[in-house]
């Protein structure tokens, strides 16, 4: 009986320990962390386009996250910063990601903000880079002889679109690029430091 009360004690002990560092910590850590004074919440679009994000898996392949320059080169991949947690305030769940398969995307909106890119790119993104590996999203268009009013069509480069007709972009597709257009984190954070090492003369 000795033996089953020891037993029983340490896993308590461990699942006590565990539970501490991976949840009471970080909670206490983080509640108290408000919205990047740059960030903007979620449009409806933005917000449907996430879900677009969620389903698709493009977080499987793609991270955001960029990490500190003693980290990864991540700024000068064009990726941004090195986050914050207040920079994830709107994001629930987040969507850290774990692979990057692709480019980091915290920072896409910035680097390329261009509708057509995206929606071509969705489309087909051997179009705009020669052997890319991702996957194309064609389910996200609807290929017509032409366009009815209120259609997106994509504009892709010569000889991308099927011959006679056009590509265009389902509301999904639409939403998902608004997403994509949002990603902008690339306002300043924590300007204190920033002071400080100006002062100090570094
Ligand atoms: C199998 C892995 C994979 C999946 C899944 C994937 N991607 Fe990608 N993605 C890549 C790779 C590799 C690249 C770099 C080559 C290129 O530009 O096509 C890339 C590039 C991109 C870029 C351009 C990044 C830049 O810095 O220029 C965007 C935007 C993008 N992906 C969005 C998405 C979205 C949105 C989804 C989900 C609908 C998605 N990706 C799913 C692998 C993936």
């Amino acid at each position: 009986m000795e033996n089953e009360i020891k037993l029983l004690t340490g896993a308590m002990v461990t699942l006590a320990l565990a539970t501490s560092t991976l949840v009471v910590v970080p909670y206490l850590q983080l509640s108290h962390v408000k919205p990047a004074a740059g960030l903007k919440p979620y449009t409806s679009a933005q917000l449907r386009g996430r879900e677009q994000y969620i389903r698709n898996g493009c977080v499987y392949c793609h991270s955001q996250q960029p990490r500190d320059k003693a980290q990864a080169p991540d700024d000068k991949r064009g990726w941004g910063r090195a986050s914050v947690a207040a920079d994830y305030y709107y994001d629930s769940p987040h969507l850290l990601g774990t692979m990057r398969t692709g480019p980091d995307l915290f920072n896409i909106g910035a680097r390329q903000p261009s509708a057509d890119w995206h929606l071509g790119h969705l489309y087909q993104p051997r179009a705009y880079t020669p052997g890319s590996i991702m996957p194309s999203y064609p389910y996200l268009f609807e290929i017509k002889k032409e366009a009815e009013t209120g259609d997106r069509v994509v504009n892709l480069p010569p000889g991308y679109a099927p011959p006679g007709k056009i590509v265009v972009a389902t509301p999904e597709a639409l939403d998902l690029v608004q997403y994509l257009q949002g990603l902008d984190h690339t306002y300043p954070v924590f300007d204190a430091p920033a002071t400080k090492s100006a002062t100090s003369g570094k």
